[in-house]
Order: structure tokens, then sequence, then C-alpha cells
């Protein structure tokens, strides 16, 4: 997810048994990389294995070299990007736009699979729009080209984020493909997850928005699946821990004032998961975006957990956490 699975949320959604995480969505014009928004969306040598990228972009020339980067950078896995509907995407026909033109996806499938060894996967949706829901032609069309595994968001371009994700054109896909096929939309609960993979049969769950402050679901469900029985949930204490060790390691990995500012999404979300009165949610956020410096967030961040209803009172973790 752009703006948020950067390296320290794949790091923690990886501690937690994520098999794969990805890089936010990187531009395919690579002149754009040195900036410091991209360089900071870079993968590097040292993150665990295996290291899979995503790019988004048009032309099939531009994309190849893209990948020629990724592969010299150290990327293992490269995923493209057919699935982003924001309209900056779609108007210079990237992302989920492409999937209105198969003959364009095929150029920069087969363009990107010879320009280097890696493995190529692709993220789609079920179509463009609902009237044409054509992911069986681009599921086929990308596993002609070598594309070795496809993940699927159950919604149209058309549709956005609104409704909720369905299922059976993934199904549709998964029956007729070779390639393991991952499902994707709205997987929020056990139960989610048990039935979509009957229902559908594929072969992974790709989970998005559900993770945000959230990443021991990985640990939660990869249980659940496994022995079919619900996992005690992770202690408060543990929450807090894993909390304050993410955003101490947001603050270690960027530069100067996007330390704080990256942060702040990522406190959101945990204060999200953590306390479930709006009220309560709104006041703290706000005195923690007033803090000017990685420690006074991160000091406030701490208080403020603590001090939320029917958490735990003693927290030593919390204070052996180095801070900044
Ligand atoms: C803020 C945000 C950023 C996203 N960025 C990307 C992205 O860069 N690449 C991508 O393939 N999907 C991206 N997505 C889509 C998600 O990967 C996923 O397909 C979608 O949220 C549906 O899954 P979910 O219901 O589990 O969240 C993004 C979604 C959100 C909410």
């Amino acid at each position: 997810m752009a703006g948020l699975t950067d390296r320290p949320y794949r790091d923690v959604c990886r501690s937690f048994g994520a098999g794969l995480t990805t890089s936010e969505m990187l531009a395919s014009d690579t002149s754009l990389w040195k900036s410091n928004k991209s360089s900071t969306r870079l993968i590097s040598k040292d993150e665990a294995e295996p290291r899979c990228a995503q790019i988004v972009g048009t032309d099939p020339y531009i994309m190849a070299e893209a990948a020629k980067r990724c592969a010299d950078q150290g990327v293992q896995i490269l995923d493209i990007n057919m699935g982003c509907p924001a309209k900056k995407v779609c108007n210079k026909a990237a992302g989920s736009a492409l999937m209105q033109y198969p003959e364009r996806v095929e150029d920069i499938l087969s363009s990107v699979v010879s320009a280097v060894e890696l493995p190529i996967t692709l993220k789609i949706r079920t179509g463009w729009s609902n009237k044409n829901k054509n992911a069986l032609e681009i599921a086929h069309i990308a596993e002609e080209s070598g594309i070795v595994a496809l993940s699927i968001h159950g919604r149209s371009r058309e549709e956005g984020f609104m409704g909720h994700a369905e299922y059976e054109t993934i199904r549709a896909v998964k029956q007729q493909s070779k390639i393991p096929i991952i499902a994707n939309g709205d997987i929020i609960t056990m139960q989610d997850a048990v039935f979509i993979l009957k229902y559908t049969q594929v072969d992974g769950l790709l989970l998005g928005r559900i993770t945000k402050g959230r990443p021991w679901i990985f640990e939660e469900m990869n249980h659940y699946l496994s022995t079919n029985e619900v996992k005690k949930p992770l202690s408060k204490n543990k929450q807090i821990k894993t909390a304050i060790e993410h955003i101490s390691t947001i603050h270690r990995h960027y530069k100067s004032a996007l330390r704080v500012k990256v942060a702040r999404k990522h406190i959101a979300c945990y204060l999200n998961t953590m306390s479930t009165q709006l009220t309560v949610r709104k006041d703290i956020l706000r005195d923690i975006f007033t803090a000017k410096t990685p420690f006074e967030q991160l000091e406030k961040f701490s208080q403020a957990l603590k001090g939320l209803p029917n958490f735990p009172k003693t927290r030593d973790s919390i204070t052996k956490v180095v801070i900044l």
C-alpha cells in the first residue's frame, strides 16, 4: 500500500509471519527514483527474502528498464501494478487503466518478462468497469506472457474502494489458470479467509487495509488457517511494544521532517486498533500531532498508550525501547 508499506512496516509484518511483502509502488520512470520520497521506497539488499518490489507505468520499454534497475538493486520478485485506481495513475494509462487495453498489457508483460531473469508477478482488479470485467482475459494474457503469479483485488476500477469485494471473478480466474492466484479484497476476519480460500480455491491471500495498526493479524490468521483454532489475542503489552518499536524504526528509517510525518499515519492506525473510543482517539491524536521531534512524538505516543482504558498499568517494555 503506497504511503504505508514501507520498509519498517514490511519488517514488522514479516516478524508476525507475513509470507511475502511488497514495496510501495514505484513509478517506472527511474529518473524519479532519486527524489527523497522514491528513494525511501527502494528495496535494499538487507531486507528479508524474498525481496519483492512493485512498479507501475505504461510504456513497455520504460517498464523493462525499471525492471532491470530493480534486479540490479537486489529485488528478487517484481510485481507489476495494474490494479491502482488513482486518477493520477489512470490518467497516464497506468495501473488499472491498463485493463482497458489488453494489447498494451501483453506488450508490457512480455517486455518486462524478457528483460530480466526475475519472477514477474501481476496485480489486477476484476476489470475496468462493472460492465467490462475482463480479469479472465487479462489473466490469460498474463499466463501466456510468462507471469508466475497473479493477485486479484475483487473490485473493478469503477468501484474504487466502494461496496464489497466479490470473489466469483477470482474463482473463475483460478479455474482457468495454471499459475498461482492470490485473492484480495476485504479479507478481515478468520472466517473471511477460510471462506475465500474454500470458495475460490486460490493459492494465497493478500491482506491490505486490515493490517494497518494490526500487523499481528498475520500470526492470528496463519494460526487459524493451520489449526482451525482462534489464537489467544496478542497481549496488550505486546501490542504496545510492537507499536512503539515500529514507530522508533520509522524514525530511524526516514530523514528530517519525514520522520515525524510518516510516523503520524501509523500512530493513528495503532490508536484505531487499540482504542474503540473515537473521542479519546481524537484528543490523543491532536496532542501527538503537535509533536515536532521524533523524541517528543514517541514520548507522547507511549504516554497515550499507557493511558488507554483497559490497558494494564505496568509496562516495563516501553521504557526499554531505544528512543532517538
Ligand atoms: C492507501 C492505499 C494504498 C495502496 N497502494 C497500493 C499499491 O501501491 N499497490 C497495490 O498493488 N495496491 C495498493 N493498494 C490496494 C491494496 O493493495 C488492496 O488491493 C486493496 O486495499 C484491497 O484489499 P484490502 O481490502 O485487503 O485492503 C492500496 C490501497 C490503499 C488503501
